[in-house]
């Protein structure tokens, strides 16, 4: 349809029509009529009109439903407009790739892009339009429990992987390439930096930092094409973002040139009763509109109160009709108009859905994903290795995460069945569950122990324990699997502990008592498979941190990109009273941003810059670095590269993530890798909020984690 006749469309439409459009229903309010009517259209207190006026859909899949859900509505809607189907599909639809920060660690947008590709084909062809990802907010606290779902502390990296989820899923033509979904950024804005990492607090940070931090990975996936934005829960600067004009009028409309549709996380209109800025519902709708909000998820203060408030004058008519075209525009870049069943196709969707094919990809992603944090030398484990398998995750299929809607459990190896296909007659216990046990299962785990030579451990979380609404304050593994360590790190053996989990955990003393630890995140579909063939050595491990690792909880937030401080242990070194430390652990992390083991070694050697000196003016350089593979596998490394501003107008990060670069390399095989700097990469936000730049000095930096590095200064210059 052209722009005009959505124009005319929004024209013949109803005041009441129109304001259908902006709700957003779940799925149940649809399956069945006589059931929907009876229970939540009750619930809510709905007239039934709503049934065929509702714009969209949330959380219904499956082809033969959507088709028939589709059909039923567009029969009875005045103008034929098709409804539009959202859900959340996170890290995959059936075929689950690993949760968003362990795919994160895999360093690879390009594969990440793949797996969002493929999450938009199993989606599109179950009769999916759109879908609630990617999350891009920067988190620095491990104790909010949807750290699961972000790619993780660093704007570049979000920025890039902001970019090819939306990139991912949308393709290159929304409109007629019917295995690719819409995308919806969220939760703009500044959500990941709750106080204290409890779920939905406030967030309190300046906008010089929000600008510096967290606002780039939202832009980029914007700047990338992703026709939807989702409010968040959060205050920003005292106005919750839902209700908050300056960032969604400003600074989303105005300066990032989102001209897409902009969603309500659910229920977050009516929530401004409870923040406080708005005393009912007919004010929250009004805020509401005003900001810009277009659909409204799950609450009804649009659907009650907007046709009132227009008639009694207090919001234009404007405000509506824009929110309005908004949504026929996204439907008409969908093709709902000319074919409102778009993908879904019961046939194509027993075929690619969970295909092999998707499968293999799967499988790749975890690979990939998984960090080797630490290794003596145990791993990769020897064939002729006596092995006994314990622990609560160990023989679980609860390998998917959260977010894995349509993921099913049954479809999945556990880490002991994917282990016995090369040890058949591997020894196998539970130990305890995975937050209590008994003494009997501890005794049984003990005595299994006593006959093997290694221990494979497999601690960590359940799913329900990392996602939404779960934030902690204690980041150790609960008590009853510390205690099946204890107690098995008596026996003198070898353990190598392998974590399922979602979030940086505090690993200190867990970490001594172990001899290597694989972090396996919620590896996905098949992710078991993933974990063994990189402890039996087929795979050699590659997944780098995208999160720092707190020595304890009260070190948070601890992450690589901080400011110096003027009293910095880098100068004074840790003696002494006054110095910005802490007295009882040291200021670093156990495990770094960037950091992760292979089972080689990589040295760096020889960074030379092309020049010493850069132009201000369209400057670039070029810097380069000779890796060699110094040990006895053959390797994938990940080069990292931080540049430092050692003197700005406003204070710099003591480094920042500027590029880097995966690379293959066989035993004894080194390679020269070089690396462009550009003036981009030099810039910063200046205390008046804008990109500056300035002579001066800066510091280059290499290396294979963000502490680990080779330097040399470079000047900037008129
Ligand atoms: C979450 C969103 C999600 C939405 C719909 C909310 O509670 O914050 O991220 O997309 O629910 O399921």
């Amino acid at each position: 349809m052209k722009h005009e006749q959505l124009i005319d469309l929004v024209e013949q439409l109803t005041l009441p029509e129109k304001i259908g459009q902006l709700q957003q229903l779940t799925g149940d309010f649809f399956i069945d009529r006589e059931t929907a009517i009876t229970g939540p259209m009750k619930e809510y207190g709905l007239d039934e009109n709503l049934l065929h006026q509702a714009g969209s859909v949330l959380g219904l899949s499956g082809a033969a439903d959507l088709i028939e859900v589709q059909k039923n509505y567009i029969e009875k809607s005045r103008l034929g407009i098709p409804l539009l189907f959202m859900a959340d599909i996170i890290h995959g639809y059936r075929t689950i790739f690993p949760i968003p920060l362990g795919l994160a660690c895999s360093w690879n947008p390009e594969l990440v892009e793949k797996t969002a590709q493929v999450a938009a084909k199993e989606s599109a062809v179950s009769g999916l339009h759109v879908t609630f990802s990617p999350m891009v907010d920067l988190v620095r606290d491990p104790r909010w429990g949807r750290v699961m779902e972000s790619t993780g502390e660093d704007p570049y990296l979000n920025q890039l992987y902001g970019k090819a989820f939306v990139n991912g899923y949308q393709g290159k033509d929304l409109t007629n390439d019917h295995e690719r979904i819409a995308a919806c950024v969220k939760h703009f804005a500044g959500y990941g930096a709750p106080e204290g990492g409890r779920e939905y607090n406030t967030v309190d940070i300046s906008e010089w930092e929000f600008r510096d931090f967290y606002l780039p990975a939202y832009a980029e996936a914007i700047q990338a094409g992703s026709k939807l934005v989702m409010t968040a829960f959060n205050i920003l600067e005292g106005i919750p973002a839902t209700a908050n004009k300056k960032l969604m009028r400003d600074i989303l409309r105005k300066e990032l040139k989102f001209n897409g549709v902009l969603i309500s996380d659910w229920a977050a209109i009516k929530e401004l009763i409870p923040h406080g800025v708005a005393a009912d519902e007919a004010e929250a709708a009004e805020l509401a509109i005003e900001a810009g909000v277009d659909i409204e998820m799950m609450t009804f203060c649009y659907h009650h109160f907007l046709q009132e408030l227009v008639e009694e004058g207090l919001i234009e008519q404007g405000l509506i009709d824009e929110a309005v075209l908004r949504i026929l525009e996204l439907k008409n870049d969908l093709g709902l108009f000319e074919n409102p069943y778009r993908g879904a196709d019961e046939q194509k969707e027993a075929e690619v859905v969970y295909s092999e094919e998707h499968q293999q990809i799967a499988l790749k992603a975890a690979e990939e994903s998984i960090v080797l944090l630490k290794n003596n030398g145990s791993l990769p484990l020897k064939i002729e290795d006596k092995i006994a398998v314990i622990g609560p995750v160990a023989n679980s299929t609860d390998l998917l995460g959260n977010w894995s809607w349509k993921g099913d459990r049954s479809e999945t190896q556990t880490l002991t069945s994917a282990l016995s296909i090369y040890y058949p007659h591997l020894l196998e216990a539970q130990g305890c569950g995975v937050l209590d046990g008994s003494s009997t299962q501890l005794e049984e785990a003990l005595e299994i122990a006593k006959n093997a030579d290694k221990i494979i451990l497999a601690l960590g979380e359940s799913a329900d324990m990392v996602g939404e609404g779960a934030s902690v304050t204690n980041l150790q593994l609960p008590e009853c699997q510390l205690n099946l360590l204890n107690e098995i790190s008596k026996l003198n053996k070898t353990i190598v502990l392998v974590l399922i989990n979602g979030r940086p955990l505090d690993l200190s003393d867990v970490s001594e008592k172990c001899d290597a630890i694989l972090e396996a995140w919620f590896p996905g579909s098949k992710g078991a498979e993933a974990v063994a063939n990189i402890l039996v050595g087929n795979t050699v491990p590659q997944g780098k941190l995208t999160m720092s690792f707190p020595r304890n909880i009260g070190q948070i937030p601890v992450y690589y990109n901080a400011f110096n401080t003027g009293r910095p242990t880098e100068l004074l070194g840790t003696e002494g009273r006054y110095i910005s430390k802490y007295v009882d652990v040291p200021n670093t992390p156990l495990f770094p941003f960037g950091f992760g083991l292979s089972y080689t070694s990589f040295d760096y050697q020889d960074l030379q810059l092309s020049s010493k000196e850069m132009k201000m003016e369209n400057g670039e350089i070029t810097a380069s670095v000779t890796i060699r593979n110094t040990g006895n596998h053959d390797g994938v490394e990940t080069i990292q590269w931080y540049i430092r501003d050692l003197v700005g107008k406003v204070v710099r990060p003591v480094k920042e993530l500027k590029g880097f670069e995966k690379i293959h390399l066989k035993k004894n095989e080194s390679k020269q890798i070089t690396f462009t700097i550009t003036t981009d990469q030099l810039t910063y936000i200046h205390s008046d909020f804008k990109k500056t730049i300035e002579p001066g000095e800066f510091i280059l930096m290499v290396g294979g984690d963000s502490e680990n590095i080779l330097q040399e200064r470079l000047s900037l210059v008129l």
